[in-house]
């Protein structure tokens, strides 16, 4: 279909399948022609947008007119329309969790190796504002050697009442945003993981995991602590970087936040300061001599690079951003993770 224009159609049009119908508007080569879902009200809406509603996912995918297709189902359902689509010679964007487990995402791949359709994950997150700033941090080394990590996503209106809360259909938080923060941690640190430690929490006894705390360590002896929570009603910073040079805070979303790093000279002279009720020169602040505060890095991102991204692989001009080797490698440490939280101990990973 060339740089002509690309023909797309959306299955699954709830929550996501309309956003990327949106989000997709603006991204030149590339057209919705069409929508599937099996609800009629979201049938009647996506007439109602002008887009042509297929009949039933057999007829979109065999409309020789398109030729991409984007899942946005119900995570249950991912492998079953990826392998349906790419047999029938159609580009693939498959919403994350790709699947249900990194067996369904080789089934997925093998089919993809056989046919002339490219498969594709959207791993959006990606280009999220704080994690780009924080991976700039890291590979800028604007802090020194970033030695601790921690990523914090807190909420408190616990799992969302749909099939995110049934465990056949793939719910609970570590497919849900795990993927997302694994993949961030993943991409940005190029070192092997030795070490996986993971506790899934269920604070108020759903079936699926509402949120979890996962300790991975690195070849370098980097540590990171990803948090993901339902049932938290303050919270702590989004960000929390360490290096051997400063440390790093992000707040929030709005990349409220700033950087302490070390700065002058180190006279080893420390007055002692009252701690709760002890002294203790060990734990006493940084003044303006040693240290100074800065404001956190910017980065400028469009994340509708990702479609222009998939666009290019699949035209030929660009080399793919999110790899699906990257994509395996998240679902396999994601099953590393629930094998942790399930034995009681530390997995060895890699
Ligand atoms: N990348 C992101 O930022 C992001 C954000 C939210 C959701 N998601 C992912 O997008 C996917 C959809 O999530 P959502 O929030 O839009 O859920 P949703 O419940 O709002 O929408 C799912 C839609 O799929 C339809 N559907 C169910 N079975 C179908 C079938 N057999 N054929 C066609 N349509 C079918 C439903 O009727 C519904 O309209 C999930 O995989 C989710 O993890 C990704």
């Amino acid at each position: 279909m060339g740089t002509k224009g690309h023909s797309l159609v959306i299955i699954g049009f709830g929550g996501m399948g309309k956003f990327h119908s949106e989000s997709i508007a603006p991204v030149e080569g590339v057209k919705v022609v069409g929508t599937f879902d099996i609800a009629a009200e979201r049938q009647e809406l996506a007439r109602s947008l002008g887009f042509h509603a297929y009949g039933s996912r057999e007829e979109a995918l065999a409309d020789p007119n398109v030729d991409m297709v984007l899942i946005a189902t119900p995570n249950q359902l991912h492998k079953e329309i990826a392998i349906a689509a790419l047999r029938a010679g159609k580009h693939v964007i498959c919403e994350k969790p790709v699947a249900l487990s990194s067996a369904q995402l080789r089934d997925i791949l093998n089919v993809e190796k056989k046919g002339k359709g490219k498969f594709f994950v959207h791993q959006n997150r990606r280009w999220d504002p704080d994690y780009l700033t924080v991976k700039k941090i890291y590979d800028e080394k604007l802090l020194g050697d970033i030695w601790h990590l921690e990523q914090h996503v807190q909420g408190s209106r616990g799992v969302p009442g749909d099939w995110r809360r049934r465990p056949e259909c793939g719910g609970g938080m570590m497919l849900d945003w795990g993927v997302h923060l694994i993949d961030h941690l993943l991409v940005m640190i190029p070192e092997r993981i030795t070490q996986v430690f993971c506790k899934l929490n269920f604070p108020t006894r759903q079936t699926v995991d509402e949120g979890f705390h996962l300790f991975l360590t690195f070849e370098s002896g980097t540590t990171a602590l990803v948090e993901v929570t339902t049932c938290n009603f303050l919270t702590t910073p989004l960000w929390y970087v360490c290096g051997t040079m400063g440390t790093a805070v992000i707040k929030d979303w709005e990349l409220n936040g700033s950087m302490m790093k070390l700065d002058g000279v180190e006279t080893g002279d420390v007055k002692p300061i009252v701690a709760g009720v002890g002294l203790t020169k060990t734990m006493a602040p940084r003044d303006e001599l040693t240290a100074v505060e800065a404001p956190l890095p910017r980065v400028k991102a469009d994340w509708r690079d990702y479609y222009r991204n998939v666009l290019g692989v699949i035209d030929g001009t660009a080399e793919r951003a999110v790899k699906n080797t990257e994509v395996m490698r998240v679902m396999k440490l994601m099953e590393a993770a629930m094998e942790s939280h399930a034995k009681g101990r530390i997995v060895r990973f890699e």
